[in-house]
């Protein structure tokens, strides 16, 4: 398996990169806790693949997507005759993953008697396929992931204490997209070129304001909703031509509110960094975009003015 490309420029991130890159080089488990599409299964692939065991197979597994019955067979497998329909032994994924990680995903949707399997194999180390006694030693890492509060879930016994103190030895929080914005633009044009590439067409450039909106947006599906976004805006846009914020969808431009970041949603950071942005773009047209005498109002050196254009990227677009 390849490095996953994992694109950001935010601290944020970069500091989960290493975080994640840190734990790799352990077999602990590890528990990534994020909202939806903040990339969790990139990061537990980047935690496979950067360690001992990156040769080996990564299995992953959504457990919020297989029906409780057939739980068991999947996971630990199954004798030939254990029941109607199991014609041959086959294994299970944990077998599958021996040598290598299994991804429970979404580990907060297990049932609680499934929760109390699951705890016995990483205990114990070894599964026992439905119908037969025999247990078989495994070796596997084991990279859980939620976007559920399992601390809350075990507050109210919908998650077992002892298999959440087991799998979140470590554990790694992934922030949504509306607390990074500063990463908005590199994944915008990361995908645009992905997509671009992938109907042979040349990689569109985006437009300085497309790229001011999805940075103000809050993101509620967080980078898979940009992924979309984006792809949207490619497949709509004319070969050649840039993108523009005409094609961004009515539901983003209407989402924003000017200046203040998703309203009063936004987290204070965010809305921080948006409200920074404002007050240095009003001093600039105040001067005439005059970078002394802006910085000497602001109370900052020149440098110091430069450096916030750069990080919060304010360009000048005479728009009036
Ligand atoms: N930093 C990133 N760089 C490049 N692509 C990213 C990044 N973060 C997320 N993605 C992409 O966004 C999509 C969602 O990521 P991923 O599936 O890892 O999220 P998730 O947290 O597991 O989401 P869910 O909870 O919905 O399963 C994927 O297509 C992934 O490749
Ligand atoms: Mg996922």
């Amino acid at each position: 398996m390849n490095n996953p490309e994992i694109i950001y420029v935010s601290r944020e991130m970069g500091s989960a990169v290493s975080t994640a890159k840190l734990m790799a080089r352990t077999s602990s488990p590890v528990l990534i806790e994020g909202e939806s599409g903040t990339g969790k299964e990139l990061i537990a692939r980047l935690v496979h693949v950067s360690g001992q065991r990156g040769k080996m197979p990564f299995v992953a597994i959504n457990c919020g997507a297989i029906p409780e019955n057939l739980f068991e067979s999947e996971l630990f497998g199954y004798r030939s005759g254990a029941f109607t329909g199991a014609v041959r032994d086959k294994p299970g994924i944990f077998e599958a993953a021996h040598g290598g990680t299994i991804f429970l995903d979404e580990i907060g949707d297990l049932s609680v008697a499934m929760q109390a399997k699951c705890l016995r194999v990483l205990q114990e180390k070894e599964v026992r396929r439905v119908g037969e006694n025999r247990p078989r030693r495994i070796d596997v890492r084991v990279i859980a992931a939620t976007n559920r509060l399992l601390e809350r879930e075990m507050k109210i016994g919908r998650f077992r204490e002892d298999l959440y103190f087991r799998i979140g030895v470590l554990r790694l929080c992934l922030p949504p997209l509306r607390d990074r914005p500063e990463d908005v633009e590199v994944l915008s044009r990361f995908f645009a070129s992905g997509y671009a590439r992938q109907l042979g067409q040349a990689v569109p450039s985006i437009e300085r304001e497309v790229l001011e909106v999805l940075s103000l947006y809050s993101w509620p599906g967080n980078v898979r909703e940009l992924e979309n976004e984006i792809h949207r805006m490619v497949a709509l846009s004319g070969e050649g031509t840039a993108l523009g914020v005409e094609l961004v969808s009515p539901r983003i431009r209407q989402g924003i509110r000017h200046g203040l970041n998703g309203g009063v949603k936004g987290k204070l950071k965010a809305r921080l960094v948006s409200y920074e942005k404002e007050i240095i773009k009003e001093t600039l047209d105040l001067y005439g975009w005059n970078k002394t005498r802006t910085a000497r109002h602001l109370g900052l050196t020149r440098q110091g003015l430069y450096r916030k254009l750069g990080r919060l990227r304010i360009y000048r677009t005479d728009r009036n």
